[in-house]
C-alpha cells in the first residue's frame, strides 16, 4: 500500500527547520517538495535588484507591482547534486536568496497582498496534483485550507537562530549570532502580525516543537502520524 496523493503543509517560525524536515518527508514517502519561503525570498532578490528597496528599507510597490508580471521563478533539479534550485528566468539565485540581506527584507516584502496574490497562484499550480509537502507561513491556513496533514513547527528562539548561524557559515558567510537572532525574531513579528494571512497555528494542525529533537527523531514521530492516520507503514 502506498501513501495516498495528499497534500501536507508544514508551517511555522523562522529557521525551525521547516524545510530540511519538508524535504526529508519528500524523499522518504515519494512526494514532491515546495519550498513556498523561496518564491517570496527570490521577489525580494528581485526588488533588491532592480532598486525598488532604498536604503532605509523603504519599498516602491507601483514598480515591483508593475514589474511583477515579468518575473518567472521555477525550481530545477540540479544535475550533479540532485538538489531543487530556485531559478529567476535562466539564472539560479539559490546562494542569493538564503543570505542575510534577503531575510532582512522578505517579511516586510511579503505582507504586500499582490505578493502574496502572485506566490499563491504559482503555489496552487505546483499543488494541483497533490503528493506535495509544502512549507511555509499560511500553507495550511490560506494557501491550501484542506490539507488532508497540517504541521506547525515551532522551537526555543535561540535554538533556532544557532541553527541557521552554523548553516550560514557553513557556506562560508561571515554572520553574527546577534544579527541571525534579530532576524529571525524580527520575521516572526512581522509574520504573526501582518493583516493579510499571518503566520498562526490552524486549529487542525499538529504541533510539534523540536528545540531538543534529533532528525530522526522527527522522522519517527512523523512516521508515526502517518501510520496512524493513513494506515501506512514505512
Ligand atoms: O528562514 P525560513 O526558512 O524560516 O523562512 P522561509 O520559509 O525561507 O520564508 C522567508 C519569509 O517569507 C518568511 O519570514 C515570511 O515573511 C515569508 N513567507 C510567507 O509570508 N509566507 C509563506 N508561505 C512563506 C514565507
Amino acid at each position: 500500500m502506498s501513501v495516498p496523493k495528499i497534500i501536507i503543509a508544514i508551517d511555522g517560525y523562522a529557521s525551525t527547520g521547516k524545510s530540511s524536515f519538508a524535504k526529508m518527508i519528500a524523499a522518504k514517502y515519494g512526494f514532491l517538495y515546495l519550498d513556498s519561503g523561496a518564491i517570496y525570498r527570490a521577489v525580494t532578490l528581485f526588488a533588491l535588484e532592480r532598486g525598488f528597496i532604498s536604503d532605509n528599507g523603504e519599498i516602491d510597490q507601483n514598480s515591483l507591482k508593475e514589474a511583477l508580471s515579468g518575473l518567472k521563478v521555477t525550481f530545477r533539479r540540479e544535475a550533479s547534486t540532485q538538489k531543487s534550485e530556485t531559478y529567476i528566468g535562466e539564472r539560479s539565485v539559490e546562494k542569493e536568496i538564503r543570505q542575510l540581506e534577503v531575510s532582512n527584507y522578505v517579511s516586510p516584502i511579503a505582507v504586500i497582498p499582490f505578493v502574496r496574490d502572485f506566490v499563491d497562484n504559482l503555489l496552487h499550480k505546483f499543488g494541483e496534483d497533490g503528493a506535495i509537502v509544502m512549507d511555509g507561513r499560511d500553507i495550511g491556513t490560506v494557501v491550501f485550507p484542506n490539507a488532508q496533514l497540517k504541521i506547525f513547527m515551532t522551537a526555543d528562539a535561540e535554538i533556532r537562530a544557532r541553527r541557521r548561524e552554523k548553516e550560514l557559515l557553513a557556506k562560508g558567510e561571515d554572520v553574527k549570532f546577534e544579527d541571525i537572532l534579530k532576524n529571525v525574531l524580527e520575521r516572526d513579528y512581522i509574520d504573526s502580525h501582518r493583516e493579510t494571512a499571518p503566520l498562526k497555528k490552524a486549529d487542525d494542525a499538529i504541533l510539534l516543537d523540536n528545540s531538543y529533537m534529533t532528525m530522526e527523531q522527527q522522522m519517527e514521530w512523523f512516521d508515526a502520524i502517518i501510520r496512524e492516520r493513513f494506515g501506512y507503514e514505512s
